[in-house]
């Protein structure tokens, strides 16, 4: 069945991420997370036709929405579609021949269509070969990775990305059930991990190991930080910046480099007391959805969104 965009993934965020950016009809815009399109289609209806909005999605299935998104097979003149990982934005904008963009939107991790198919093994609800790449062509899997890294390289993912106070213990059963047998699905990862977890928090442990294990596979703090670097380099002065993360460690990053233009958040300044950053917050303290937002989509609960603008 082809998904509706409604129920590939229900954009979070919506307004107050596009809003942030502040857009000018005839500007350049990037949407460097397609996805269902939510936020694409946003952006898109408050171009002119001198405008111009490139979105990025490295999943294949993304590609599909572009039809939902309203081009209905046609293509669209101001509207290119780029199926690849955002860390390749200079060199895709240098390939359009964009030399600075108005605006950039990302709304980072993973859809809910990614949790929704079973065959892709970002979730524990269903059985399915432990692979979690949002690129399908490219990159380790996640039985790859429990199978090659060692024990300590394993607990630092499971502490740092899922926050699991109990991460050497998970990382010490791995290595020990691979010793007999290759962990290469979700059902079988389960099995060897869940007697570490207490009943009453299995389901919230489980998915934060998951999630531990997602943003390895898919080098997503690596990329983040490439993309907001890429970003200081490609907004003309005055260009906006809205990112909405998931998770406390990459909220983190994109707080610091918004703040202080480096990822540990040392703010220095010139001799005439400037701060040395290539951006200046918009919004000081980080937006999240207000309680209907998050009643009626829980995937929007742990959202946060921090928009900046190019100096
Ligand atoms: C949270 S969803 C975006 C949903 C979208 N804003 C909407 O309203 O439908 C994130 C999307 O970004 C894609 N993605 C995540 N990291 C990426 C990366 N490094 N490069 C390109 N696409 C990425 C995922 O495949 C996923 O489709």
């Amino acid at each position: 069945m082809v998904k509706t965009v409604e129920t590939y993934h229900v954009p979070v965020l919506l307004r107050e991420s596009v809003d942030g950016l502040n857009i000018d009809p005839n500007g350049i815009y990037v949407d460097v997370t397609f996805g269902g399109g939510g936020h694409s289609k946003e952006i898109f209806s408050r171009l002119s036709n001198k405008g111009h909005l490139y979105s990025f999605d490295q999943d294949a299935d993304a590609e599909q929405n572009i039809y939902e998104f309203g081009t209905n097979g046609n293509k669209l003149k101001n509207f290119t579609f780029v199926r690849s990982n955002f860390r390749y934005l200079l060199n895709w904008m240098r390939y359009y021949g964009v030399e600075q963009i108005d605006g950039l939107l990302g709304d980072l991790g993973v859809s809910s269509h990614h949790f929704d198919d079973e065959q892709r093994g970002f979730s524990f609800r269903f059985d399915a070969p432990l692979d979690m790449r949002m690129n399908k062509r490219a990159g380790k899997t996640a039985a790859a990775i429990l199978h090659e890294y060692d024990e300590e390289q394993l607990a630092n993912i499971f502490y740092l990305y899922g926050e699991l106070k109990n991460s050497r213990k998970i990382a010490a059963a791995i290595v020990n059930s691979r010793a007999k047998a290759p962990i290469l699905t979700t059902k079988g990862f389960q099995n060897v991990v869940e007697s570490l977890f207490k009943r009453e928090r299995e389901k919230k442990e489980m998915a934060k190991l998951f999630q531990a294990l997602r943003i390895e596979v898919n080098q997503e703090m690596a990329a983040l930080k490439e993309l907001l670097n890429s970003a200081s380099k490609i907004l003309k002065p005055g260009g906006r910046l809205s990112i909405i993360t998931y998770h406390s460690l990459e909220d983190r990053i994109v707080k610091n480099i918004m703040k202080s233009g480096n990822i540990e958040g040392k703010v220095e300044q010139d001799f005439f007391g400037r701060i040395n950053s290539p951006f200046k917050l918009i919004n000081n303290k980080v937006i999240v959805p207000n309680s209907n937002e998050q009643e009626n989509n829980p995937r929007s609960r742990s959202a946060k969104l921090r928009i900046a603008e190019k100096k």
